[in-house]
């Protein structure tokens, strides 16, 4: 197969928002406990932090994480995780069916966000509570001193404010599964008055309102345009969803599963300027695209998931997928995707970060590794500078069962006038290798940098505790740039970067 690319520097799609390369940690399974925070284990620190995972998740290159979640926030009173850490109630988490001891909360979080040097997404839980207590958390969080709830957090060691500038109003208030499920139209309500509250307080927030938990939903679409209706001035942010599995072993589809994010983010792009359409307004609304990745959630729903009134484990083992190769190329390509639309999606967030549906994993007492989609994460948040380029892409296209017919190569460029070029290819073919001409005359004189590919004969290959450097990204030496064509070879099933500079 053979296809062919044209990079043009002068015509840009929006400049890269570094919140693109957010993550997620929820308080789920063995994610905080027993993942990144083990007091017991030799390379903890003082706080009881992992160095390895702290190393790990520096090397990964997330800028924003998401916290404390996720089904788990829309639970959560926020005020058990603060103070003497002896006195903290041990409570149950209805999401997970797990036992919350608490012993890592909105403090202990920020110093460990700290140590990694990414900033916090705070989420507040709209479910079982409202406005007040999202109230009290922001006042707890973001003011100086001098009020009962910030001399209460100095008095428990945290001097300065933790200044949280990105705010989620709940989380995933569409799906049925969710504590305090609600209509659009009661969540529009009580979202559009925690934001003007919240606002009140701190009037230079970044607020995220719920979008759907999927375009799958039944109510997509009219969920964000009446949510929308009724938060629309006073929101920055409106958030997508979307986790990919194969089903029933078409992986033709699986790998085409960017194409279905793109189409998701078009679709919720249109409906945010509808509204501002409606409302003549001259703001513009982003996505926060704060859940993404590969997740098989049919072996959660199968084979993990806790029930009964009687058993509330900690930290139990929940959503530990073990990623192939496969996989990885999904999660590169989602990538594409997201960049693809960086006018639009300015916040993003894999979700998640440690043992849960995660890049990095963690076992008691003994090592911490890298799944195979940390390197299409952690390369991509590494080379992607300056902006997204339009290009051109000319290719053959396979029939999917799930998205019609679909092109065998997906692509995106990157580029910042000091950083050089980026491009992110993936051949999504099973059986082909493609051939790719990529026309790089128009970025001037060029030289090729770094070309890696991430590929495996054995497509189902995966890092585990017993091989955990089985699969990793490999020098591509068929690339050629010769008389300003670049020419290389990318494998079935692969996904590759290479720079220009
Ligand atoms: O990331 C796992 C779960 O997926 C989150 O808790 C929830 O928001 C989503 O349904």
């Amino acid at each position: 197969i053979s296809a062919h690319l044209t990079i043009d520097p002068h015509f840009t799609v929006g400049a890269i928002n570094r919140r693109l390369f957010g993550s997620f940690v929820e308080h789920l399974g063995r994610c905080v406990y027993d993942g990144l925070y083990e007091p017991a284990h030799p390379d903890a620190n003082e706080d009881g932090f992992r160095r390895d995972v702290i190393a790990l998740v520096k090397e990964l290159g997330v800028s924003t994480v998401r916290y404390p979640g996720g089904n788990f926030v829309s639970g959560y009173r926020w005020e058990d995780g603060v103070g003497d850490r002896a006195l903290r109630p041990t409570r149950m988490d209805l999401a997970w069916h797990s036992l919350e001891t608490n012993q890592i909360g909105l403090d202990e979080f920020a110093r460990w966000l700290g140590e990694v040097g990414s900033e916090l997404m705070y989420a507040v839980n709209l479910g079982t509570r409202g406005v007040q207590e999202a109230l009290d958390v922001l006042e707890y969080a973001n003011v100086r001193s001098g009020t009962a709830l910030s001399d209460q957090r100095v008095a428990n060691g945290t001097t300065q404010p933790h200044d949280i500038r990105m705010w989620c109003l709940g989380n995933e208030m569409d799906g049925p599964w969710q504590l305090g499920h609600s209509t659009a139209e009661d969540y529009g309500q009580v979202a559009v008055k925690a934001a003007r509250a919240m606002r009140q307080l701190d009037p230079d927030l970044e607020l995220v309102v719920c979008g759907s938990s999927g375009a799958g939903m039944p109510t997509f679409g009219q969920w964000e345009r009446v949510v929308l209706e009724h938060t629309y001035d006073e929101v920055d942010y409106i958030s997508c969803h979307a986790y990919y599995e194969p089903h029933g072993g078409d992986f033709g589809s699986f790998l085409a599963s960017a194409v279905d994010m793109d189409r998701f983010i078009e679709s919720v792009v249109a409906t945010a300027d509808h509204v501002k359409a409606l409302r003549r307004s001259d703001k513009t609304v982003d996505i926060s695209f704060d859940e993404w990745n590969v997740w098989y959630q049919s072996r959660y729903n199968e084979v993990d998931k806790i029930t009964g009134v009687d058993d509330w484990p900690v930290a139990p083992r929940l959503l530990e997928d073990s990623y192939t190769v496969l996989d990885a190329v999904v999660v590169g390509s989602l990538l594409i995707s997201l960049l693809r639309h960086a006018d639009r999606v300015t916040s993003a967030s894999l979700a998640q970060l440690v043992n849960v549906i995660a890049p990095i994993m963690t076992e008691p007492g003994g090592p911490a590794w890298r799944q195979t989609t940390f390197f299409p994460f952690a390369i991509t948040s590494a080379l992607a500078h300056g902006s997204t380029l339009e290009l051109k892409l000319d290719c053959p296209r396979y029939a999917t069962g799930l998205y019609g017919d679909v092109p065998v190569v997906d692509a995106v460029a990157t580029h910042d006038a000091e950083a050089g070029t980026a491009v992110f290819l993936v051949n999504r073919s099973l059986e082909e290798a493609v051939t790719i001409e990529i026309d790089v005359a128009l970025l001037g004189a060029v030289e090729l940098g770094s070309v890696r590919t991430l590929h495996d004969d054995d497509m189902h290959a995966a890092n585990t505790l017993g091989e955990p450097d089985r699969v990793g990204m490999k020098h591509n030496d068929t690339a050629r740039l010769v008389g300003g064509v670049l020419t290389l070879t990318l494998p079935p099933v692969s996904w590759t970067a290479l720079t220009l500079a």
